[in-house]
């Protein structure tokens, strides 16, 4: 007899033989809150089955920067051809997948809508839940994806292979957000700053632009840093003291001071010094107030989540002075993805939770609103 037969017994239905295994939960989930079209499918929220991202990035160059409406306009194009791959990829139809998960927001409005319109239009159409995501929360998820052996890449993957521990600090760094924020368990988090002024990963894309490095500047500077001295340039950093905020703007200024100074005696190498030292200054910020935090909070793990995580003095900083396990996505789950948002709705999913479908775009939503 096979272990998943049933047989009628009085008036229910009765499982013979040992149990079957749960089914695992599916869920397709789409993300197009900035430059990047993302659809994945994700299983048991760990698990990536699919994961498709069509980045813009390369229109979005000749601007220096994200231009709005051509966002929105280049989802609309993209959408459609990413979800159909990425459930090509899971190989499953929609009637195999037990919900959706998309990006409600913090975002740009009109890149929002397109993918939660889509979202919307395939929840009915399929009758599967639909579950809002917050982005910021995505980011935050992402180091629990590829935790199955199988599928766990090694191609970047920081430290600790087990899931993170609560309670946990976690460091959202991205081109909109500089957060710091506590977990003390899953879906909860209490927001203990962030940023004054410029994120960290628009200082980056910021002074990149100062030493015309090009855009995303980010990966531009962390090129132009290598071999580069980070003590060649005094700069400043803001450690605003007693509290868990940071401040890039005085940086950023102090950059532009010395990219001034300096042109004028056109020294040889500058501008890579200068990228070493300004990287170096926003990382040894970034690390030690959060490992101040983590010490303060008695949190068990460190997550650094978010676009800047992938920088490597980032992360290679962060480990060897964390006294905990930290936990950063591997590479490809840094920068803007569906997969987070799949791994973070599965965690509303389990909850119970579900979004009527009326729901509306959050352009400005707080992650401790989520
Ligand atoms: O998370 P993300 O893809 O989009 C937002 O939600 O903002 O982050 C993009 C940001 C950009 O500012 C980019 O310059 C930065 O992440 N970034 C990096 C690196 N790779 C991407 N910053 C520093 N070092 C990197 N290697
Ligand atoms: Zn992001």
């Amino acid at each position: 007899m096979s272990s998943h037969e049933f047989r009628l017994h009085r008036d229910s239905w009765e499982l013979v033989g040992t149990p079957r295994k749960m089914a695992a939960i599916k869920i397709l989930a789409i993300e197009t809150s900035c430059d990047e079209t993302a659809a994945a499918v994700i299983e048991d929220g760990t698990r990536i089955l699919s994961n498709v991202v069509a980045s813009q990035a390369e229109m979005h160059a000749k601007y220096g920067g994200v231009f709005p409406e051509m966002a929105a306009r280049q989802h609309i194009i993209t959408i459609h051809t990413i979800i159909q791959e990425a459930l090509t990829q899971a190989d499953v139809a929609l009637g195999g997948l037990d919900a959706l998960a998309v990006t409600r927001g913090p975002g740009l409005p009109g890149a929002l809508v397109v993918g939660i319109n889509a979202a919307k239009g395939l929840a009915l159409g399929a009758r599967l839940p639909l579950i809002g995501v917050n982005h910021l929360e995505g980011h935050l998820y992402s180091p629990w994806l590829n935790l199955h052996p199988e599928r766990r890449p090694t191609e970047g993957r920081a430290q600790s292979k087990d899931e993170p521990q609560f309670p946990l600090v976690a460091l959202i760094v991205s081109g909109g957000h500089t957060e710091l924020i506590l977990m003390r368990t899953h879906l909860q988090y209490e927001r203990l700053g962030g940023t004054l002024d410029d994120a960290a990963g628009e200082a980056f894309d910021k002074v990149a632009r100062l030493l015309d490095l090009g855009y995303p500047g980010g990966p531009k500077i962390q090129q132009a840093a290598e071999g580069a001295d980070p003590a060649a340039f005094a700069l400043p950093r803001a450690w605003l003291v007693g509290t868990w905020d940071f401040s890039f703007s005085g940086l950023k200024t102090a950059v532009l001071r010395e990219t001034q100074a300096v042109r004028q005696g056109s020294r040889h190498g500058f501008v890579h010094d200068l990228a070493a030292s300004f990287q170096w200054a926003v990382v040894d910020v970034l690390v030690t107030k959060t490992l101040k935090a983590a010490e303060k909070f008695e949190a068990k793990s460190i997550l650094v989540a978010g676009g800047v995580s992938a920088n490597k003095l980032l992360r290679e900083t962060m480990m060897a002075r964390a006294p905990i396990p930290v936990h950063i996505p591997p590479f490809f789950l840094c920068t803007d993805n569906a997969a987070m948002i799949g791994a973070a709705g599965y965690r509303r999913f389990i909850n119970g939770e579900r979004t009527p479908l009326d729901f509306d775009a959050r352009p400005n939503w707080p992650l401790e609103a989520a």
